[in-house]
């Protein structure tokens, strides 16, 4: 397999476009002009895909893997070009399932090879993405410098930079509720008949799931949030940065006390726990408040 591209990429919201735009041509960038893009997310195991579909310009499909941080950080992608982009958008969701839709209005700019993106996403405002496209073989050095040297001209203080993707924004906990629903239906519970989906967030943004599978050896069973963590580490992740837990029932899912500390094991700090019902019930919380003064890996010795 041919080694992916990669770049050095930072995006925060921006309350001025017109400042940004006048900052980075005073800069001595290059106005590359204006474009839709329409980018379709399914659901993977490892990173992100999205099929991309531009005007003016064609359709790609987009591969990509990076890590959820609020800096800028390493991203390493594949751009596949699309010729029959429905067909292919038909054959992905049958096959992997819809995440959702992105929509915005690009302003496109290139600086010392930075490409500066002035985007308008639909339904989440105004962004201004900065990507420091690497040559082969750097060691990522000059395009940390350059997008360094762009952050700090436009003045973009840390509170402003994203930590994930427009997708993550604009579908929020939705995709993940709907994953853990789409499995709890798939549970093995002919004994409790009690049937619970869970889905976990990874820290690259994708997203595990599982069921509970029980046992006629009642002991034997298994929770939803167990499997879906076998998934997440099965796939090669390591953090778990949102959960979603669903039951078929009229009160919303509660994790038992073994899979709190199961989740302790992997969850970073502060992640959003949604306890949901199906029909829509949803109460959000934390694993510090389901599980106060936990134990985990940092009182072992060593
Ligand atoms: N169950 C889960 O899957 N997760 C929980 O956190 C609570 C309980 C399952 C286990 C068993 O299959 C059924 O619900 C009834 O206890």
């Amino acid at each position: 397999m041919g080694a992916p591209r990669r770049n050095i990429e930072l995006k925060a919201s921006d309350p001025d476009p017109e400042r940004s735009l006048a900052v980075v041509l005073g800069l001595g960038a290059r106005d590359r002009g204006l474009m839709y893009q329409r980018d379709t997310y399914f659901r993977v195991t490892s990173g992100r895909l999205k099929l991309r579909e531009e005007e003016p310009g064609g359709a790609t499909l987009v591969q990509y893997d990076r890590v959820d941080a609020d800096e800028a950080r390493e991203s390493r992608y594949r751009l596949i070009p699309v010729e029959e982009p429905r067909a292919l958008c038909e054959a992905l969701a049958a096959s992997l399932g819809l995440l959702g839709v992105v929509e915005k209005d690009r302003h496109l700019l290139l600086w010392q090879s930075v490409r500066i993106h002035l985007d308008t996403v639909k339904g989440l405002g105004n962004f201004i993405e900065l990507e420091g496209v690497a040559t082969a073989g750097s060691d990522l050095a000059d395009e940390l410098e350059r997008v360094t040297r762009l952050t700090e001209a436009l003045e973009i203080p840390p509170e402003r930079i994203l930590r994930n993707s427009y997708s993550d924004q604009v579908l929020g906990s939705t995709a993940l509720v709907e994953a853990a629903e789409a499995v709890m239906h798939r549970a093995h519970a002919p004994y409790s008949k009690f049937k619970v989906g869970a889905a976990l967030r990874a820290e690259d943004g994708s997203i595990h799931v599982g069921a509970n599978v029980e046992n006629a050896a009642y002991p034997q069973g298994q929770c939803a949030e167990a499997s879906a963590i076998g998934a997440l580490i099965a796939a090669g992740c390591k953090r778990i940065t949102e959960v979603a837990v669903i039951s078929d029932t009229k009160a919303v899912c509660v994790p038992c006390g073994g899979c709190r500390q199961r989740l302790r094991e992997f969850i970073v700090p502060g992640a959003e726990i949604h306890l949901c019902a199906v029909g829509g019930r949803r109460v959000t919380t934390t694993l510090e408040k389901l599980l106060p003064r936990s134990f985990g890996p940092e009182f072992l010795p060593g």
